[in-house]
């Protein structure tokens, strides 16, 4: 007879997420409720699996946190085991921490680790899969950018967010007679920008997978006051780029996997189009106001459904994969295949159709 399950633990890595304590709460609360299983929090993601440090989880302390921002475990988007940044003076070194951390692992006793997390999470727990760790993995992002799944949870939070954002700047671009750019997360997908854009009713939306021409940008601004219509939304992605040019880097994180933070390239674009069009512009950076606060009752609904079909596939056994959703399905999907690397915005997307249709401007 297979062996019941017992144990399991729970982790949260990468950037915040609205939606992130809504999953850990449904994995608890399943896996007590239906299982009686011990749960054990693994602290700050990856970097609580290198250092020992973790904590029981009891029903009680996952009551009251569907709504709540953030993860009650704390997170990290640098502690990688294969390659953990250990800074000494003033040297930065990267070492191969997963021999203690699978010693970690082990030393917990557990059937099943479940890792919350975007690419870089995931593409860990694969590494980890690989080497015999039971890992079950759910989806998170707010950049949407993840393989083997329509959709990742806090997405939808952040696309309220920088929608409201957009919605409140129509107000001064229009008393103003402005341009206002949003500029917009997401790293190197234009999933944001493409719906808040099309939600916040964007002249012209910018997304890293269009690379734009700013003179074609400038004409559609000038396009729109000839017509009498004197303000101009531009919504930016912060991967977005011109055609000849580059992406705007606003800092480099040395300690990270993923080094490179985007940023600043409303500011930049800016710029250009007062200096082509003599318009009036200012630009705006919904910046982590994005990943902030209490997730959409969507989020906590794709939460709470992600994190209880995690639990089944524990029980399972169906590790080394993700629950991913396609369509009105929630489907296990491959680490593998989600660690193949981001899923960025097709060309022929139905939704950059779409917004063509209704006139938006992609620069292109
Ligand atoms: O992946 C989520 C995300 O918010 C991206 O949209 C953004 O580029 C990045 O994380 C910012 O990371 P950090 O919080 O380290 O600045």
């Amino acid at each position: 007879m297979a062996r019941k399950l017992r144990r399991m633990a729970i982790l949260t890595g990468g950037g915040d997420a609205p939606g992130m304590n809504a999953v850990i709460r449904a994995v608890v609360k399943k896996a007590i409720l239906e299982y009686g299983v011990t749960v054990t929090g693994i602290e700050d993601g990856y970097d609580g699996l290198v250092k020992g440090r973790y904590r029981r989880i009891a029903y009680d302390d996952v009551s009251g946190i569907l709504t709540l921002g953030g993860t009650i475990l704390g997170t990290s988007n640098t502690a990688n085991p294969y390659r953990y940044p250990v800074q000494s003076r003033s040297k930065l070194e990267f070492k191969d921490m997963s021999r203690v951390t699978l010693r970690n692992i082990e030393k917990l006793d557990i059937d099943c680790l479940v890792c919350i997390g975007g690419d870089g999470t995931l593409g860990i727990a694969n590494r980890l899969s690989k080497e015999g760790v039971p890992v079950v993995g759910i989806p998170k992002t707010i950049d949407n950018d993840l393989r083997g799944t329509d959709i990742t949870f806090g997405f939808d939070s952040a696309v309220c967010i920088a929608t409201e954002g957009i919605d409140r700047l129509h107000t001064t671009a229009q008393s103003h007679h402005r341009v206002m750019i949003v500029e917009v997360m997401g790293r190197n997908a234009g999933w944001i920008a493409l719906h808040s854009g099309i939600a916040g009713g964007g002249d012209i939306v910018l997304i890293p997978e269009i690379p734009y021409d700013v003179g074609i940008v400038a004409d559609k601004v000038q396009e729109r006051n000839k017509k009498g219509r004197r303000f101009s939304i531009v919504v930016v992605a912060e991967g977005a780029r011109p055609r000849d040019g580059k992406v705007v880097i606003q800092r480099i994180v040395k300690k990270s996997t993923d080094p490179i933070r985007l940023g600043g390239i409303g500011f930049v674009l800016g710029a250009q189009i007062e200096k082509i069009t003599s318009i009036e512009t200012r630009a705006v950076v919904m910046g982590h106001l994005q990943r902030g606060g209490s997730p959409t009752p969507f989020d906590r609904v794709l939460a709470t459904r992600l994190g209880t079909q995690a639990v089944d596939m524990v029980q399972n056994k169906e590790f080394g994969h993700m629950v991913g959703v396609k369509g009105d399905s929630l489907v296990r999907v491959p680490l593998e295949e989600v660690a193949k690397g981001p899923r960025t915005v097709p060309l022929n997307h139905p939704l950059i159709q779409a917004a063509r249709a209704v006139g938006t401007c992609f620069g292109d």
